[in-house]
């Protein structure tokens, strides 16, 4: 089983580095979100500070590499590469899902934390696999992986396309409110580049997650990947190329259920098809507190560690760059009041 599921992450990660992956028209709806230009920040650039605490970790600025690989050596050497760019960047850093280690300890790709000692690590699991895998499972994982919190992610409709995927989403909300209760570390529920809706963000909170990323459409499209990975698969996949919700119009909902709920202190993740910096402070304007980006990330860290320490380094610097021009000085600034 191990061997599948290790071919599959090798596909998924050839694939999403080559494949036509994307939305056919979809778009992140970011390109339509426009920050005020400050002419006059009045304030030196080095002066803005974006640097936040969370989940016990002190990032410098509210990024997050999203959850993508593990379990084969080519997915070890793009973790270990992202590892050293949050460790010398000072970003989050979220693991693939860790089933494969589940089934074997030994598993290659997950051991980041010698690399990355003071950066935020969250692993990853399918929220599907909960069926099988209970709280004391996913303690383990975090362990194994000696992360600072779990992130579960929901992938309802690349599990449906592929022949044998695992379809059985009825009870799942109990099973995650289970292991929130159970886990002494953070739960973050994730989407996979669908987007969550806002009544999901609304059932999660209730549910007791400490955060949720919205992972927008527009980005990456699982039911394309797994339509070019499986032949069969491809004929239904490809009435999901326009599906989802897309990231920008995901994130002003989720923050409005969220301060509906007032559930302020859940951590909002704004993510999918963010290409830089400017996008990322268009989602963080739009009520996110972390923004997120995965395969924006991918091909740099497959070149290696100093690629992908130049890429998140360059996002990093925009990032900074667009807080100062728009006239802000710390992530408390990143408000919609930003945005033309
Ligand atoms: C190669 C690759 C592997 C991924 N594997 C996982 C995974 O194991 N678990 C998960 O929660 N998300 C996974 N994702 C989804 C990303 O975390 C992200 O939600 C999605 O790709 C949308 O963001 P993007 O448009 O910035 O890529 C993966 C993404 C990529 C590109």
């Amino acid at each position: 089983m191990s061997g599948e599921l290790s071919s599959r992450k090798a596909q998924h990660l050839r694939l999403t580095l080559e494949g036509d992956v994307g939305f056919a028209t979809l778009t992140t709806g970011l390109d339509d979100v426009r920050v005020m230009p400050r002419a006059l920040p009045e304030r030196d650039l080095e002066d803005v500070d974006l640097s936040v605490q969370r989940w016990g970790r002190r990032l410098a600025a509210p990024l997050l590499i999203s959850c993508m690989t593990g379990g084969t050596s080519q997915a070890g050497a793009v973790n270990a590469a992202l590892a050293v760019a949050a460790q010398q960047h000072r970003v989050g850093l979220g693991l693939g899902s860790g089933r494969v280690l589940l089934e074997d300890s030994s598993a290659a790709g997950f051991a980041v934390r010698d690399l990355a000692p003071d950066a935020l690590v969250l692993a990853n699991l399918g929220a599907v696999q909960l069926h099988q895998y209970r709280a004391e499972d996913c303690r383990r994982l975090v362990e194994l992986c000696q992360a600072d919190g779990l992130v579960l992610h929901l992938n309802a409709v690349q599990e449906a396309v592929q022949p044998g995927g695992d379809t059985a989403y009825a009870g799942l909300l109990e099973r995650i409110a289970g292991v929130c209760e159970r886990l002494d570390v953070p739960v973050i529920v994730k989407e996979v580049g669908f987007g969550l809706s806002p009544d999901d963000v609304a059932a999660l909170a209730s549910a007791g997650v400490a955060g949720v990323d919205v992972a927008g459409a527009g980005g990456t499209n699982w039911a394309a990947v797994e339509g070019l990975r499986d032949p069969a698969a491809g004929g239904v996949a490809a009435a999901f190329r326009d599906w989802g919700l897309p990231t920008a119009d995901a994130v002003a909902a989720a923050r409005e259920a969220l301060d509906g709920l007032a559930a302020a202190d859940l951590v909002l993740i704004g993510s999918g098809g963010l290409r830089h910096g400017v996008d990322a402070l268009k989602v963080l304007c739009l009520g996110a507190d972390i923004a997120g980006i995965a395969r924006g990330f991918l091909a740099a860290a497959a070149e290696g560690t100093d690629a992908a320490t130049a890429a998140v380094g360059a996002v990093c610097r925009q990032l900074r760059i667009a807080a100062w021009a728009a006239g802000a000085a710390t992530p408390a600034d990143l408000t919609s009041a930003l945005l033309q």
